[in-house]
């Protein structure tokens, strides 16, 4: 089932470069108010520092993450040429530069910088940081098209995260009169997706019952099958309270429960705390609590990854069937097109485009077909 991932991965990459809306797939999106967590969130999941994130609106771009575990198996994440490397440069040949002869064990790779590794995590942080400027400038502006993020890695689970910026109310700087308008849109349109896994962030410091996070996801989710509730900043909480019985779903359920979680206060940012550091320090947070030390299986940032990863596969199995057959009616109707389309001098391009997009969708049909009828229902 690992297999699929990446193969799911790579589509998504085509579908985005060529400037379609994603097709249906199974991805885990983080929504919450502006601040929240969300971006330290999903830094903690990965156990690598590379996520813009701080007070205010930090995050105006989506970003889609992929996450490809290359740990153990060699030959696991083969390296091909980046397919969305094709369709924005028709021309260029198929070679690719060889391998590099040194073992290399993490790195990140943008889709607008084809080619191109980062071995280095703050710059890849630099990197979304000029790529949200160069399109939304440096005065607190968003835009909704994304930037699209690998990271390959043998300490990461295999799974796609999406961080959205957070719900504002007031317009800032070069920011939209309907701010928040915008922003909710933003967020629907990636968790109105049905294989979107929702991941709703709420601080633990404010009231549930306002949280937008939650009243989003039950907008697009009434029977809670996809959310998991994620509260953040347990440690910010008032003296003798505590999240208990939010995470003993007394409060406002959720089919799928909370995980409550310590991320990195600004000070400990500020301050360099590395994840490692983080993490144990939310472990011992957890461990010393006399309230949390008896829910260890609902607190912790190991205990989300592991929750996420377990519903991600459930929920790809589940999804199989209605992908299958809508890539094959896609592929059909490429090919219409480009029957349509014959010979045209002018239209080069969109016919390499075509081209390329079949050529991929029918290979990922054939390993999409192989995995199913090989593995088809493997369990969890
Ligand atoms: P986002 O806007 O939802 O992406 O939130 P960020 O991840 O950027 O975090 C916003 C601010 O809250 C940062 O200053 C973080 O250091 C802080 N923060 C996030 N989670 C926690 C937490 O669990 N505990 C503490 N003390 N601070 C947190
Ligand atoms: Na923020
Ligand atoms: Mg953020």
């Amino acid at each position: 089932m690992d297999e699929l991932i990446p193969i799911v991965n790579k589509l998504q990459d085509v579908f985005s470069a060529i400037g379609q809306p994603p097709i249906d797939l199974p991805q885990i999106v983080v929504i919450g108010s502006q601040s929240s967590g969300k971006s330290s969130v999903l830094e903690n999941i990965v156990g690598r520092d590379f996520l813009p994130r701080g007070t205010g609106i930090v995050t105006r771009r989506p970003l889609v993450l992929q996450l490809y575990n290359t740990g153990g198996a060699a030959g696991h994440v083969k390296r091909e040429s980046t397919p969305a490397a094709s369709p924005t440069e028709p021309g260029s040949p198929t070679a690719k530069r060889a391998v590099p002869a040194v073992p290399q064990r993490e790195w990140g790779e943008f889709l607008h910088l084809p080619n191109q590794k980062f071995y280095n995590f703050t710059e890849i942080r630099e990197e979304i940081v000029r790529e949200t400027d160069r399109l939304t400038g440096r005065n607190k502006g968003i835009s909704s098209q994304s930037i699209n993020l690998r990271i390959f890695s043998p300490h990461v689970l295999n799974l796609t995260l999406v961080d959205l910026p957070g719900i504002t109310k007031v317009a800032l700087g070069d920011q939209p009169q309907d701010i928040e308008e915008q922003i909710r849109d933003m967020c629907m349109r990636y968790i109105h997706n049905p294989n979107a896994i929702i991941l709703s962030v709420t601080p633990a410091n404010s009231d549930l019952v306002n949280s937008d996070a939650l009243k989003m996801a039950r907008e697009v989710d009434m029977e809670g099958d996809r959310t998991i509730g994620v509260l953040t900043k347990l440690d910010l909480m008032d003296p003798g309270t505590d999240a208990a019985d939010i995470l003993n779903n007394h409060v406002i359920p959720l089919k799928r429960g909370y995980v409550g979680v310590i991320n990195r206060g600004q000070k400990d940012i500020d301050g360099g705390v590395s994840i490692r550091q983080a993490l144990a320090k939310e472990a011992l947070f957890v461990k010393e609590h006399a309230a949390y030390r008896s829910l260890q299986h609902k607190v912790g940032t190991a205990t989300l990854a592991k929750q996420l990863n377990q519903v991600l596969m459930r929920h790809i199995r589940d999804c199989l069937p209605e992908i299958k057959s809508k890539l094959n009616m896609m592929m059909l109707s490429v090919q219409q097109e480009m029957a349509e389309l014959g010979e045209p001098t002018d239209a080069a391009s969109v016919n390499n485009l075509g081209a390329t997009l079949l050529t991929l969708l029918s290979k990922f049909a054939t390993n999409f077909q192989a995995a199913v009828d090989g593995r088809g229902s493997s369990p969890d």
